[in-house]
């Protein structure tokens, strides 16, 4: 824990005034968060976008100023956490449910930088079960047809019901073992109907902070 805690505070260090900023979900960057809204309550002026629900009402308590989409196009830098790293800066994230808004706020951002620990640092991705994001219509078809691509869906629960998405989806975690090609998997994955978002983020992440017991880590690209 204090690993994530000493990777999510750093992360703050990156935040300049008057900066648009995408604040991720989970764990790691509840520490940023809470950081920046310190920062906020002495002054620094920014205005954010939350990738979930949770997030958004975390940032609401911390007093931290919130924008959207209707009013930014662009993101100075998102941070946020990750499942799994690989050594070519691919990401497993979705482990907290909010990929498919992970996905567009940094994909909309100048920079993203992923908080992290050095448990979530791995040669190849794929030991931790690659969350997709299904619309829940013909939920059972669409996991037969990721099931054909070598893998194991399960539909994730939450108190014995399905687990729903900040957008109305079910969420597959899809355990792979090994992603040796994450982006063909992330083409074949797309053209599935029935698929709105994977948890595979192809060479997005700018800076990786990897925190762990006794030190802090810079990897850039
Ligand atoms: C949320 O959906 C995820 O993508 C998280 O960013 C990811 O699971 C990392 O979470 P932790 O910071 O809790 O490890």
């Amino acid at each position: 824990m204090i690993s994530k805690q000493l990777a999510g505070e750093k992360a703050v260090e990156f935040i300049k005034a008057d900066m648009t900023i995408g604040l991720g979900t989970g764990s790691t960057v509840y520490w940023t968060i809470h950081r920046l809204g310190k920062m906020v309550k002495n002054g620094l002026q920014i205005r954010a976008i939350p990738t979930s629900k949770q997030t958004e009402s975390l940032a609401k308590e911390l007093g931290i100023p919130m924008t959207s989409f209707s009013e930014v196009s662009q993101l100075d830098l998102t941070i946020d956490g990750a499942d799994e790293i690989d050594t070519h800066f691919n990401l497993i994230k979705g482990g907290g449910g909010a990929l498919l808004r992970e996905k567009l706020v940094a994909a909309a951002s100048k920079r993203f930088i992923i908080a992290a620990d050095d448990s979530n640092l791995v040669h190849t991705l794929g030991k931790f079960p690659l969350p997709v994001e299904v619309v829940p219509f013909a939920w059972e078809v669409t996991a037969q047809r990721i099931a054909s691509l070598n893998c194991k869906p399960v539909l994730r629960m939450n108190n014995k019901k399905p687990y729903i998405t900040d957008n109305g989806n079910f969420i597959l975690d899809c355990s792979f073992e090994k992603i040796e090609n994450p982006l063909d998997l992330s083409e074949k994955l797309k053209l599935i109907p029935g698929v709105v978002e994977t948890g595979l983020f192809i060479d997005m992440a700018d800076l990786i902070i990897v925190g762990s017991k006794n030190d802090i880590r810079l990897i850039n690209k």
